[in-house]
């Protein structure tokens, strides 16, 4: 897309959001472009949590199809758009509500985690939600003697399972992004940066192999491998006194860790680790969405009501 046309185009989104009083709120994977419009650009959870602060009665959702339905069932009161309703996301396709709903027939007394990855529908069978961030503090907090599912990503699930040592039941669900994010790639990237901190999204194939080097003593990497959603990886890169950083996720968030800071270096784990979902969004779907009002994303009263009810008990736990 040529310079100019993307800059007509912004001019025209962000005329229109002001005519229509509207919010974008991006994800930390979303387009430079459409990260450089956006109002917020956050990780998952913050997305819903800052849709709720701001005073907007339109919010229009650039990520995935699971995240503007987790800010229209947090936001009630206001209207929800995704410029693209086919922005979908491998890992919450994984599971549906009734995988969860048989899991409870065989253990009536147990108690289901869902990391947010999951439609509003799933969340709605669980007990309490959980971010990659708070995944392991929802598990804590649970009743010891319980059977637990945690639900859909495997690769959190026994990460979880291994810092909390909690029997768990684990989803084998995966994101095709990060799981193809293994041991190798952190090998050669060890060689190719040794002095780096590893900031390393939990989903990822390479989670254990990570985990092991920083925790084995007299490692290069111990103490400087942190497993982080994107959010902590930003907050992580402002206060580490490290100056360059290996960072395994979607390589979307590049961009914010470079923007935010301009004296450090960013290398992806793999420079194809890119979620052609979030990719979906572009300027032109946001510019449509705010001129026609659509993609509108809603959740039935009572499944939104059930889900908000395991994303309020896990803000409980904090
Ligand atoms: P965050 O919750 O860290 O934003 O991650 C969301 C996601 O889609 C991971 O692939
Ligand atoms: Fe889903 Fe993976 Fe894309 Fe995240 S990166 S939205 S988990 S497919």
């Amino acid at each position: 897309m040529g310079v100019c046309h993307m800059m007509d185009l912004t001019s025209e989104i962000l005329a229109l959001k002001a005519e229509r009083g509207a919010a974008i709120l991006a994800h930390n994977y979303q387009r430079p472009e459409i990260q450089d419009v956006a109002d917020v650009v956050a990780d998952s959870l913050r997305m819903a949590r800052r849709a709720t602060e701001l005073d907007a009665p339109l919010l229009v959702i650039c990520g995935v199809h699971f995240m503007a339905e987790t800010a229209a069932i947090a936001n009630p009161g206001k209207r929800v758009l995704i410029p693209d309703p086919d922005a979908g996301c491998s890992l919450a396709a994984t599971i549906e509500a009734d995988d969860v709903r048989g899991w409870r027939t065989t253990h009536p007394d147990g108690l289901v985690v869902a990391y947010v990855n999951c439609s509003a529908a799933v969340k709605a069978e669980a007990d309490y939600c959980c971010t990659s961030g708070n995944a392991v503090a929802v598990v804590r907090a649970l009743p010891r003697d319980v059977p637990v599912l945690f639900v859909p990503d495997f690769f959190l699930g026994s990460h979880v399972r291994r810092v909390t040592g909690r029997a768990l039941d684990v989803w084998m669900g995966e994101c095709h992004v990060h799981a193809a994010l293994g041991p190798a790639d952190v090998e050669a990237k060890r060689r190719e940066h040794p002095d780096a901190e590893f900031l390393v999204h939990p989903e990822c194939g390479c989670v254990t192999s990570t985990m092991y080097y920083a925790a084995a003593d007299g490692d290069v990497a111990a103490g400087r491998t942190h497993i982080v959603s994107t959010e902590e990886m930003t907050r992580r890169a402002r206060t580490s006194p490290a100056r360059r950083f290996v960072v395994a996720t979607e390589t979307g968030v590049l961009y914010r860790l470079r923007r935010e800071n301009p004296d450090k270096e960013f290398y992806a784990l793999a420079e194809s680790a890119e979620c052609r979902f979030m990719k979906q969004i572009t300027l032109e779907k946001l510019r449509d969405s705010l001129r026609d009002l659509k993609h509108e994303v809603t959740v039935p009263p009572d499944v939104a009501g059930r889900a908000r009810r395991a994303i309020d008990r896990m803000l409980a736990i904090g």
